[in-house]
């Protein structure tokens, strides 16, 4: 209430980027992680949930993209997501697109971005992921989404998604691959089978080198995709998937597509929240009926409620994220959707 009368009306009088590199300053040190968990504690056993070789406190996490430098994950715990997948991170920093590049929809509970994966790049990040581990309790999940530079060719993709697989390993609870992202020129190609088997093989490969020499056990591998894909594209990423031997499935990224919203015209670049939500739905749904049992699903896109988040756990998914939501409705949202679930 307080957050969507008072704060959420200040906040949207200021550019959206600008308020978001404000918040993740705020919730990377300070009073402000403490005073968030003294309003946000919630916890029950009833909410733990087991993805992979992980359990997790709760199902609820933090999308990529709102932590790109892995730089306020207390914050995250504080508010208590069971995880949070910090990222995308790629090797080498990137400045990312030109501003403006991030815009709100109110009207329709959207943003539409086009940030291109601007980051610290993956030296930096290990050293911020390091950290933050060390202070973090157990049960937080931090899940390291990963990317290629801009400059890097397709075919030799696979070698940035190493490099940072490689580079994070230690530290890491799980990876995702993020291979749908609308705003690095091609990237989405890398869903097609050809590249997709390759970063996948050569990923698990590594994991299992990786697995050696540091006994303690290979990591989850997620890959993320994209709304945007026919039946038959997602046939073929299915196939690859359980072909590679990986966990699961995060559906999905932002959509290009407008067709849920009102003719008009928008700004390019991903959408996201509850225009995305229908578009994403749809794709979790037909993962769910075609992998069944071998992936396991994290739904993401336009969850802001209980409801929303109950619909995609009975789609079959085991986790869910979110990101815009919680932009629209504050950081009371995580605790909300909780008590609800353990009520029910
Ligand atoms: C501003 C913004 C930046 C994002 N950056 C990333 C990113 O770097 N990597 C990624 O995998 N997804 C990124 N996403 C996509 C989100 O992780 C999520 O998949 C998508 O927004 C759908 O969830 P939502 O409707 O709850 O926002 C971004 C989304 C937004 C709104």
């Amino acid at each position: 209430m307080l957050y969507k009368k008072i704060i959420r009306p200040l906040l949207f009088d200021y550019d959206p980027e600008k308020i978001h590199n404000f918040t993740i300053k705020m919730l990377s040190g300070g009073i402000a992680p403490g005073i968030l968990r003294m309003m946000f504690k919630f916890e029950s056993e009833k909410l733990n949930v087991k993805a992979g070789k992980l359990s997790f406190r709760n199902p609820i996490g933090l999308a990529a993209g709102m932590d790109k430098n892995c730089s306020a994950m207390q914050g995250w715990d504080a508010m208590g997501f069971g995880f949070a997948e910090a990222g995308t991170v790629t090797p080498l920093p990137q400045e990312g697109n030109e501003k403006p590049r991030m815009f709100r929809l109110p009207e329709f509970g959207g943003i539409i971005n086009r940030l291109g994966f601007n980051n610290c790049g993956a030296d930096e990040f290990e050293e911020n992921l390091k950290q933050t581990k060390e202070n973090l309790p157990n049960d937080f999940i931090v899940g390291v989404n990963i990317g290629k530079n801009k400059r890097t060719e397709l075919d030799d993709a696979y070698q940035d998604y190493k490099f940072s697989f490689e580079k994070c390993f230690e530290h890491a609870d799980y990876f995702a691959i993020n291979v749908s992202s609308p705003n690095t020129e091609g990237l989405r190609q890398l869903q097609q089978k050809k590249f997709l088997d390759e970063i996948l093989r050569s990923l698990q490969g590594l994991n299992k080198e990786l697995d050696e020499t540091y006994s303690d056990s290979t990591k989850d591998i997620f890959l993320k995709i994209a709304p945007d894909l026919t039946e038959a594209e997602l046939d073929d990423i299915i196939q690859v998937s359980v072909d590679n031997n990986i966990t699961g499935i995060i559906a999905t990224n932002t959509t290009i597509s407008r067709a849920t919203l009102p003719e008009g015209n928008y700004e390019s670049g991903g959408l996201s929240g509850k225009p995305l939500e229908p578009i994403s739905n749809s794709v979790i749904k037909y993962v769910k009926k075609h992998a069944g049992d071998k992936l396991a699903v994290i739904a993401c896109g336009g969850i802001s409620t209980y409801d929303d988040v109950k619909e995609k756990l009975d789609f079959g998914a085991s986790l869910v994220q979110i990101y815009t939501g919680l932009i629209y409705e504050g950081p009371g949202l995580v605790k909300r959707i909780k008590q609800k679930m353990a009520a029910n």
